[in-house]
């Protein structure tokens, strides 16, 4: 594991956008698995960036957004598909049949979840994960309690995460949500996990320098084939011997 800490949120997003421009230089078709949430807000303002003055193209990169709700669909101001799309998808300008969602509104969407899995084979797997930890240590939306060998799938959602997830739109958020499962995140190349906040500290330190179990989502993490933590110095405080 690589763990880089920095000052503030700003570096973090700057950094985190080196790491991803730098795969992105090397494998213009890198397959990329992508969170929303605050955390990569910073690292997608500098990718659309870097895609405006021409330092990057995402013309040709595989989008496949990690999480959507139950329920929702994609126009809704709650999707969080249309989040990632608002973010970087539509700015960047990367053609639609390059980009996966989990069809939150599909009747079956267990087979939307299905189609997903299949799809990031034929994609040839992830090559990059871009996640966020939750204030439960949540990983994507695998709470506590999630398989280390969980595929995509619909699952509940704790009440801690719905209560976390009003501040984003200020509305009702659904309590079933679809999230590539933890089998599914392991199996990428690479992984880089952004944490920033005093509020994450707790969960960051139990996520890499805890007991792996399934209490602790994220500490499967440690299991990853390449893990990069960009951490601020807050969300790194509890982070003593590493
Ligand atoms: P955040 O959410 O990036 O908005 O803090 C992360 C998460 O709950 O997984």
């Amino acid at each position: 594991m690589e763990l880089i800490v920095l000052d503030n949120y700003e570096e973090l997003s700057a950094e985190a956008a080196n790491i991803v421009k730098a795969l992105i230089r090397h494998k213009p078709d890198a397959t990329l698995g992508l969170t929303t949430g605050n955390s990569p807000i910073g690292l997608y303002r500098e990718l659309v960036r870097s895609h405006y003055s021409s330092d990057i193209s995402l013309e040709r990169v595989r989008i496949f957004c990690l999480e959507e709700y139950l329920g929702v669909q994609p126009d809704d101001r709650r999707s969080l598909f249309g989040w990632l799309n608002d973010l970087i998808i539509a700015p960047c300008a990367v053609p639609g049949s390059q980009v996966y969602r989990l069809k939150g509104e599909d009747p079956e969407p267990q087979i939307s979840c299905e189609q997903f899995e299949r799809a990031i084979k034929d994609a040839g797997g992830f090559d990059l994960v871009v996640e966020g930890i939750g204030t439960n240590a949540h990983i994507g939306f695998n709470e506590p309690g999630s398989s280390e060998h969980s595929r995509t799938r619909i699952v509940s959602l704790n009440e801690s995460t719905i209560n976390y997830n009003f501040q984003y739109w200020n509305s009702a958020v659904p309590s079933y949500g679809m999230t590539a499962g933890i089998s599914t995140l392991l199996s990428s190349k690479h992984i880089l996990l952004l944490a920033s906040g005093q509020n994450k500290a707790e969960s960051l330190a139990r996520a890499l320098t805890g007991k792996i179990s399934p209490d602790v989502p994220a500490s499967y993490l440690q299991r990853s084939r390449r893990l990069t933590v960009v951490a601020d110095r807050d969300a790194a405080s509890q982070l003593s011997g590493l």
